[in-house]
C-alpha cells in the first residue's frame, strides 16, 4: 500500500489479458465541451447545450461559469442549460482558472463579451512548453492590450475590430480563443492557417446556431462577421469525442479484440483506421459505427502525430501500446508537443522495450506486456495505460486517476462492458 499521509488515494485493478469485445457507446467531444461552456459567455441569453460529457474537466467549468454569474441548470448530467443573461468579468477566477489548460478560451470569450478579463496563467496536462504567444497576438491584433500580473493574464479592449490573422503555427486554441474574441468585434476577422481539428468546426457550429457568423471552420481559412449580439435561446449536441473512439479503437487492436463503437463520426477517424489497417487490423465503417478487430500480432509502422486531419497527438500514446507488441521495431515521432512520451517509462515497467529520445521513439515489439503498478502522467497516457493493462499478463495497477477523470467519461465502466477486468478501489 502508497503511504499518501493518510490521503485516500484511488487506483484502478486491472487483470488481465482479455480480449475486449462487445459495443461501447462514444460521449461529446471534451475538447469541444471545454471551449462551447466559455462561448455560452458570448449569450446575452440562455442555451442548452446536449452530449456533454460528464468528466471534471466541465464540472470544473461549470463552477467557473457559476463564479461568472452565470446560472447553470442540470438537467442530467450529460445535457445543461446556462443562463448567461448577467455576468460578473470582475468576480475572482484566478486560482480556479490556473487548474487546467482550456480556462485560456476565457480571455477570449470575456475580452469579447466584456472588454476586459484577467485569468490565472492555464495549467494542464504536463506535455512540455504550451505557449500562448498566438492567443495574444491574434487578440492584440483586434485591438486588446494585454498583461501579465502575479501569475495572471490581464487583457483589456475599448473595442474590437476585425482584422487579418496569420497564425504561425495552425493551433487549436489560438484558433477558437481568437473565434471567440472576434464573434462580437467590428468588421470582419479573417484567421489564416486555422486549425482543422473536428472540434474547431463544432464550437463554430455552436456560435452560428446561437447567432454568429462565421465560415469556413475545418479549413485552413476561418472569416468571422461580427455581429452586435448573440441571442441564443437556442439548443446545440456536442459532436461525439474522436479521441475517445479512437482510444476504443486501438484498445481493440491492443488486445486482440473485438468492438463496435458507436455514436461516431468515422470521418474524424481516418488517419487512425489507415494506421490500423496498415499494420494488419480490420476496420468497418458504417454510418456512425465503426467495426475494429485483431485477432494477431501487428505489423511494425512509423508514425508522425500532425494537425487534423493527421494522426492526432492524443492518440499517440494509445498507439504506443499497440507498437509495444508490434512485430518488429516502430517508430513514432511526435509532431506536436515536446514531452509526450512520459508514459513509455511505465511501459517499460510492464516489459516493453522503447527508447525515447526527444520528440521521437523507438518501440522494439515484444511478445507481451505483463502486468505492473505504474503512474498516470497525463489525460492519454492514462487511456494508454489501461488499454496496457487490459492486453498484458496478470494484475496491473493504475495510480493517478485525477488525470484521466478530467476527460474520460465513465472509463472503467466503459472498458468493464465490453469484457475488461477493471475495478476502481480507494487505498
Ligand atoms: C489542444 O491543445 C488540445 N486541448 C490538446 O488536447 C491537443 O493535444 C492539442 O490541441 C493538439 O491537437 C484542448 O483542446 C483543450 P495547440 P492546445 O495550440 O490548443 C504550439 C488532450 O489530451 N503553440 O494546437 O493547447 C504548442 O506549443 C489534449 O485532450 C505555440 O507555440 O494545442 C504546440 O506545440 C492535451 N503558441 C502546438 O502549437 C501558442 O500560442 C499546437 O498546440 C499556441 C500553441
Amino acid at each position: 500500500m502508497l503511504d499518501y499521509g493518510g490521503i485516500n488515494v484511488e487506483k484502478l485493478i486491472i487483470t488481465g489479458p482479455t480480449p475486449l469485445k462487445g459495443e461501447v457507446n462514444i460521449s461529446g467531444a471534451k475538447n469541444a465541451a471545454v471551449a462551447i461552456l466559455p462561448a455560452t459567455l458570448l449569450i446575452n441569453g440562455f442555451c442548452r447545450i446536449e452530449n456533454l460529457p460528464n468528466i471534471s474537466d466541465v464540472k470544473l467549468y461549470c463552477q467557473i461559469l457559476e463564479l461568472l454569474g452565470a446560472k447553470v441548470t442540470w438537467h442530467t448530467p450529460n445535457d445543461i442549460t446556462v443562463d448567461t443573461t448577467n455576468i460578473n468579468n470582475k468576480a475572482d477566477i484566478y486560482e480556479i482558472t490556473r487548474k487546467f489548460r482550456a480556462s485560456y478560451y476565457l480571455i477570449g470569450a470575456l475580452l469579447g463579451r466584456c472588454g476586459e478579463v484577467q485569468v490565472g496563467l492555464p495549467g494542464g496536462c504536463n506535455l512540455g512548453a504550451r505557449p500562448i504567444d498566438l492567443h495574444i497576438k491574434g487578440f492584440e491584433a483586434l485591438g486588446a492590450t494585454t498583461s501579465i500580473i502575479q501569475g495572471n493574464i490581464k487583457a483589456v479592449a475599448n473595442k474590437l475590430v476585425g482584422t487579418s490573422i496569420y497564425l504561425d503555427i495552425a493551433s487549436v486554441g489560438a484558433t477558437i480563443n481568437i473565434m471567440l474574441a472576434s464573434v462580437l468585434a467590428e468588421g470582419t476577422t479573417i484567421i489564416d492557417n486555422a486549425a482543422k481539428e473536428p472540434h474547431i468546426v463544432d464550437v463554430a457550429n455552436f456560435l452560428n446556431t446561437m447567432g454568429a457568423d462565421i465560415r469556413g471552420a475545418g479549413t485552413d481559412v476561418i472569416k468571422i462577421h461580427g455581429v452586435k449580439e448573440l441571442k441564443g435561446n437556442s439548443s446545440y449536441s456536442i459532436v461525439p469525442d474522436q479521441i475517445e473512439a479512437g482510444t476504443f479503437m486501438l484498445a481493440a487492436i491492443a488486445t486482440r479484440g473485438d468492438i463496435v463503437i458507436k455514436n461516431c463520426i468515422t470521418k474524424h477517424l481516418e488517419s487512425v483506421t489507415a494506421k490500423i489497417i496498415e499494420i494488419g487490423g480490420n476496420v468497418d465503417a458504417n454510418g456512425d459505427k465503426l467495426r475494429v478487430w485483431y485477432d494477431k500480432r501487428p505489423s511494425k509502422a512509423t508514425i508522425k502525430t500532425l494537425p487534423y486531419p493527421g494522426f492526432p497527438t492524443d492518440l499517440q500514446p494509445q498507439m504506443g501500446v499497440v507498437l509495444s507488441t508490434a512485430d518488429g521495431t516502430s517508430i513514432i515521432n511526435e509532431g506536436i508537443w515536446e514531452s509526450r512520451f512520459q508514459y513509455t517509462n511505465e511501459l517499460n515497467k510492464m516489459g516493453a522495450r522503447i527508447t525515447a529520445q526527444g520528440k521521437s521513439a523507438f518501440f522494439e515489439g515484444v511478445d507481451f506486456l505483463v502486468g505492473a503498478p505504474v503512474y498516470v502522467t497525463d489525460l492519454r497516457a492514462g487511456a494508454a495505460l489501461i488499454i496496457a493493462g487490459i492486453s498484458a499478463e496478470g494484475v496491473t495497477e493504475v495510480y493517478n486517476l485525477e488525470h484521466i477523470d478530467r476527460g474520460y467519461e465513465n472509463i472503467e465502466e466503459k472498458f468493464r462492458k465490453i469484457g475488461a477486468n477493471i475495478k476502481r478501489v480507494v487505498e
